[in-house]
């Protein structure tokens, strides 16, 4: 017998309070806020799609671990027990805590980083590309043309576009110190990499003798669409799976606020020696010692259990479907939604549902800025505001502008998804109503998180 009605697998244990807020609050309250959603207190948020990120609910039994956590400042045994989940999955030899992703980030490209160097990635999530770039390297984006297209059902919209790294590879010859590759591919989507297509970056690296590393914040979920997806893959366990991807690679970064179920953490592992060490060495200057790095004895206790809870086959049908639930009802009612639908979120074309609005008046922006009005639902804009902005000062419109709706894990039940549907069915019936933005003011780097915005 098989159910049509997809159950979240685990009971609800302990609760936090939503407050309703009324539209002429949220008014008020994004009119202080500049229009930016970054700058809204999350209490007059009420469902917060912001970010999958550090935003999920932990278990029972990493609220438990978080009891053994021992917080001594060198050999700590919390951080074995780390370090154990961590190889279990991605046999690396060195696994180097950090506080984020992007703490691992900045040591790594501290490391390998500067004036000349090119890094090529399918796509750098925008602290990584920031994160070189302040460096004076260049990020390269080379993700297969499918990927850049909303509209294409490629079942791999993540993967590298091999012929292309080639030629990056062969043109920046000897000034390429790593190949990055993003699982699942975030800004591109929230899409997964094939097996094959890693398989193929990692021979080509290979063969040019430059080190290919994994920005592995969403490996658990690649790893579910390679086994959905996959052929001669399905009957695999996904910890297994993950396993041959960290095979191929000889070295990763991760922020454990991801598939790992941390609300903070993260990590840098690599195989060589010589880079660890000198990764350690900064690790200390910025982030602590290295049997905690940037976290307590607790954090690296509830990652571990963590880790175990997010390759469970129950967990990621679950997390996989739900997505694709909110991504097939709006489908279905016309919304523009970038296909096939990705594994941490939802990402809405706000570029085909507001054509009226040229890129630069920032359409993704007025998108999620109407969603919040209407709902209190609160996405994230990635597309020209985040990414318009480059190093020499110039604007540019960015390849999609999309609306990412993240899902925080095991946080939301079906109903307030049923809302956030509705939500998004009425701001898209009147959508030719809205406006586009301009800029009032933006700092250097990373304007998303900060700019504020009038609108036109
Ligand atoms: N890489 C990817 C692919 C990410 O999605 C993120 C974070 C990072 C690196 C940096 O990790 O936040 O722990 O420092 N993404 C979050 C998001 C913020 O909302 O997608 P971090």
């Amino acid at each position: 017998m098989t159910f049509r009605t997809i159950i979240e697998p685990f009971r609800i244990h302990s609760v936090a309070p939503l407050r309703m807020t009324t539209p002429a609050q949220r008014r008020e309250a994004v009119i202080a806020a500049g229009y930016n959603l970054f700058g809204l207190h999350s209490d007059d948020v009420m469902i917060d799609l912001l970010t999958d990120s550090g935003t999920g609910a932990m278990s029972r039994d990493q609220w438990a671990a978080i009891q053994h956590g021992d917080e001594s400042y060198a050999g700590s045994p919390s951080f074995e027990i780390f370090r154990n989940a961590v190889q279990e999955l991605f046999p690396f030899k060195h696994v180097i805590p950090t506080h984020q992703g992007r703490a691992a980030e900045k040591i790594i490209f501290t490391a390998i980083g500067g004036a000349g160097k090119v890094i090529p990635s399918n796509t750098h999530f925008d602290t990584t590309r920031a994160n070189i770039e302040y460096t004076g390297a260049g990020a390269v984006d080379l993700v297969i043309a499918q990927g850049r297209d909303p509209a294409s059902e490629h079942p791999f919209k993540g993967n590298m576009d091999i012929a292309a790294l080639d030629a990056c590879l062969r043109e920046h010859a000897g000034h390429v110190p790593a190949v990055f590759v993003t699982i699942t591919n975030n800004s591109g989507g929230g899409q997964p990499v094939s097996l094959e297509n890693l398989r193929q970056t990692s021979a080509l690296c290979k063969q040019h003798g430059v080190p290919l590393f994994l920005d592995a914040c969403r490996f658990a979920e690649n790893a579910w669409f390679i086994r959905e997806r996959e052929p001669g893959q399905h009957d695999r366990e996904v910890a297994d799976i993950v396993r041959e991807m960290a095979r191929l690679a000889d070295g990763m970064t991760m922020s454990a606020k991801k598939d790992p179920m941390g609300n903070i953490g993260g990590w840098l592992a690599l195989n060589d020696d010589e880079l660890a060490e000198q990764c350690r060495t900064l690790l200390i200057l910025t982030e602590g010692f290295p049997t905690y790095g940037g976290l307590a004895g607790r954090d690296l206790e509830a990652l571990a259990q963590g880790l175990k809870e997010v390759v469970d086959h129950d967990y990621l049908r679950y997390r996989i479907r739900s997505t694709d639930y909110l991504g097939q009802a709006l489908l279905k009612s016309g919304v523009p939604v970038m296909r096939p639908i990705g594994g941490h979120a939802v990402y809405l074309d706000a570029r085909s549902l507001l054509g009226h609005i040229p890129p630069l008046q920032y359409p993704g922006q007025a998108l999620a800025v109407a969603l919040y009005e209407a709902g209190g639902v609160r996405g994230c804009e990635i597309g020209t505001v985040m990414f318009g902005r480059h190093p020499d000062g110039s604007e540019t419109a960015a390849a999609m502008d999309l609306v990412r709706l993240a899902i925080p894990r095991r946080t939301y039940t079906q109903s307030h998804i049923d809302y956030v549907i509705e939500v998004c069915q009425q701001v898209a019936a009147d959508a030719h109503h809205l406006r586009g933005y301009r800029i009032v003011s933006e700092p250097r780097q990373l304007r998303h998180f900060t700019a504020r915005f009038a609108p036109l």
